[in-house]
């Protein structure tokens, strides 16, 4: 069969590090198979599945279920991300040595949704890590500086009535596992970078290590949106870190561009209608990304001249496939070899509507907005997973 690729541009698959997909035990909101759909049809050939599943991943049985159960789908490589600790509750270290050498092969671990707080927790896991070659990722928030809070804290929030969530909670965190990581020369890879300053601190602690251990992602969401969008109380726009001031988003563009964050990831985070379609208070964090994160970087990164189509294939694909030690993965394809790879229309532009994204839930901060470039087609392993909008079983 021949797919015609006339004006379309061809990049390496993309490499997700952080999706939340739910299963097991929250399957009416996303299943192993609605998300890799999602992600196929967003031009993803490998995703890192959180942790913070029901029952936790922070055994070898639920990690090789996950990595069982993507293969099964066979959509996109489906790599189990472990929980730091047993639990996710930030005290006992989970056996991590067991889940890297289980089926699932889990090279990267994260509490993500919690933070490990108590620094020598942190520092056994990253003592850990290093024994195992393995990556921690840190979800960067001190937890004792964000309790109740709703919103950036700032002018706005105050203004709205939410408790604040102070760039601060992040800017310590992150400077405080970076200065622990270098100093045992582990890896650390900072989860949903949010902040102006967060970015100063990443640039500061990459230049004093000379560039190693430590790297960073950002979501689409925090590339486009702002507090703004929370004058009208809508739960869509509350996630966590949450929607920063536009001198946050500014910064956050340019530090990507520049590599002092190295690559976007989506914290694609499915929720029900009840925990969404409810009060500001009540509602969960999250936001649906896998389906419209190349669009959002097109919209952010690439129209605004900030990267190129080289610099798109750099932070979907060649970093987060490097970060996570992905060796078939965001690279050109050799002669010969089954292809990873994903073409894109840049002219395209399309409206989001949630209700018809792959995904269970609709959650998307996106809906009726116009979006530029379209996912046309993707290929695994040299077979098409994804083309003009629907899967390739
Ligand atoms: O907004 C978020 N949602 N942030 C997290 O850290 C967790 C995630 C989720 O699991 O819903
Ligand atoms: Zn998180
Ligand atoms: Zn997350």
């Amino acid at each position: 069969e021949v797919l015609a690729a006339d004006g379309l541009i061809a990049l390496p698959g993309f490499v997700d590090l952080h999706t939340h997909l739910r299963e097991p035990g929250r399957e009416d909101t996303e299943t192993i198979a609605t998300g890799s759909a999602a992600a196929a049809l967003g031009g993803y050939t490998a995703v890192f599945a959180m942790a913070n599943t029901d029952p936790v991943a922070d055994n070898a049985v639920v990690v090789e279920h996950v990595w069982r159960r993507g293969r099964e789908v066979g959509l996109v490589d489906v790599h189990p991300v472990g929980a730091v600790t047993v639990g996710l509750a930030g005290q006992k270290l989970a056996e991590l040595g067991t889940m890297a050498a289980s089926a699932a092969g889990v090279r990267m671990f994260s509490d993500d949704g919690h933070c490990v707080a108590d620094p020598l927790v942190m520092r056994r896991a990253l003592e850990y890590s290093k024994a195992l070659d393995v990556v921690i990722a840190q979800h960067a928030e001190e937890p004792r500086l964000t309790v109740g809070a709703q919103a950036h804290e700032g002018e706005r929030a105050a203004r709205l009535g939410l408790a604040g969530w102070p760039a601060a909670a992040e800017e310590a965190i992150v400077a405080r596992d970076c200065l622990l990581a270098q100093h045992l020369s582990a890896r650390l890879h900072v989860c949903h970078v949010s902040t102006a300053g967060t970015a100063d601190v990443l640039a500061w602690a990459k230049q004093r290590a000379g560039g190693a251990g430590i790297s960073a992602e950002v979501t689409p969401h925090h590339l486009l949106l702002t507090d703004e969008r929370l004058a009208s109380y809508d739960p869509v726009n509350k996630v966590n870190p949450p929607l920063r001031a536009s001198t946050d988003v500014a910064r956050l563009r340019t530090a990507l561009a520049e590599g002092v964050i190295d690559c976007v990831a989506t914290d694609h985070a499915p929720h029900a209608p009840q925990d969404k379609d409810c009060e500001w208070a009540a509602a969960r964090p999250g936001m649906l990304g896998l389906q419209t994160a190349l669009s959002v970087v097109v919209h952010t990164m690439v129209r605004s001249g900030l990267l190129d189509w080289r610099g798109v294939a750099r932070v979907m694909s060649e970093r987060p496939a490097e970060i996570a030690g992905l060796p078939d993965q965001g690279r050109p394809i050799a002669v010969g070899e089954p292809a990873n790879l994903v073409l894109v229309d840049p002219e395209a532009t399309w409206t989001v509507r949630g209700a018809e994204l792959a995904s269970i839930a609709e959650n998307t901060p996106y809906e009726g907005m116009d979006l530029p470039a379209r996912v046309v087609c993707t290929v695994l392993r040299g077979r098409v997973t994804a083309h003009e909008g629907r899967i390739r079983p």
